[in-house]
């Protein structure tokens, strides 16, 4: 059984409205202990992208936040995708199965979301304050998703077969979210992008459609560029890179592509 990272500040409550909210509330008390891990058993007003709901149910799941200062900003828009890659290898390393990435924040097992990733950066006099928000569904069953998530959403339980120790996934997230981050801090983008794109492959050369918050546009996946936006290209010709929006779903495949917890 792994340890935290022995250099990471872990508070675990029983109940918060959101991690995110909480750490984002208490960064003067907590500034000098960072990096820190805020966990909740249960959150109460769970957030995920877009201001929806995050269904954070009682001792099912993962709901942390990570708070850490990014010595670099042009780093800033790595970090979905690193978290990303921490939760999908620490999940791999617990169950043995393979799970994939959907741009920008969602982590999939057989065509469901297991997974979410919502960051937020927020400016504190001179300092940037990363808050890696990451909701994991560990343990629910079936019949614990509404009926609307039932079709995309999927926890480590249905997938394994077997109740899984929310504490132990925890523990590995922390150690894989920083390992990607101390390589982030060594500039290695690249890495953490080519491995992201080895992760899309299910996805990539897709038709999709695309919404970047105006609008529907449609085009073929074709992984993340260099800098992490999505890229399209157009039925028409030429390319569009996107760093906001969201992937709705793929054409002519199998299924739905999910769009919340998830
Ligand atoms: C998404 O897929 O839309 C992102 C979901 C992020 C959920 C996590 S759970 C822990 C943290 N606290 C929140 O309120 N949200 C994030």
């Amino acid at each position: 059984m792994p340890i935290f990272p022995e250099f990471l500040h872990v508070l675990t409550f029983d109940a918060l409205p959101s991690t995110n909210d909480y750490l984002k509330e208490n960064y003067p008390a907590l500034e000098d202990s960072f990096p820190v891990m805020v966990n909740a058993r249960l959150q109460t007003r769970g957030r995920g992208r877009g201001g929806r709901v995050w269904l954070s149910t009682g001792d099912l799941g993962v709901y942390a936040t990570f708070g850490v200062h990014i010595s670099d900003p042009r780093l800033l828009s790595f970090l979905t995708v690193a978290a990303g890659l921490a939760v999908a290898e620490a999940l791999n390393g617990f169950s043995g199965l393979d799970f994939v990435l959907k741009w920008p924040n969602d982590v999939l097992i057989q065509g469901k979301k297991i997974a979410g990733i919502l960051v937020e950066n927020i400016v504190v006099g001179k300092k940037v304050v990363s808050l890696i928000g990451i909701g994991v569904n560990v343990n629910q069953q079936p019949g614990d998703f509404p009926p609307e998530l039932a079709e995309r959403a999927i926890s480590l339980r249905m997938a394994t077969g077997r109740i899984c120790p929310v504490d132990e996934i925890r523990i590995r997230l922390a150690r894989r979210l920083f390992r990607w981050l101390a390589r982030l801090e060594k500039g290695e983008t690249g890495v953490v992008i080519d491995r992201a794109n080895r992760l899309s492959r299910w996805l990539i050369g897709r038709s999709i459609s695309f919404h970047d918050g105006n609008r529907e546009v449609t085009g073929t996946y074709a992984g993340m560029d260099p800098g992490g936006g999505a890229i399209l290209e157009r039925e028409a010709g030429g390319r569009d890179v996107f760093f906001s929006g969201e992937i709705l779903e793929s054409r002519g495949v199998e299924g739905p592509l999910p769009r919340r917890n998830g």
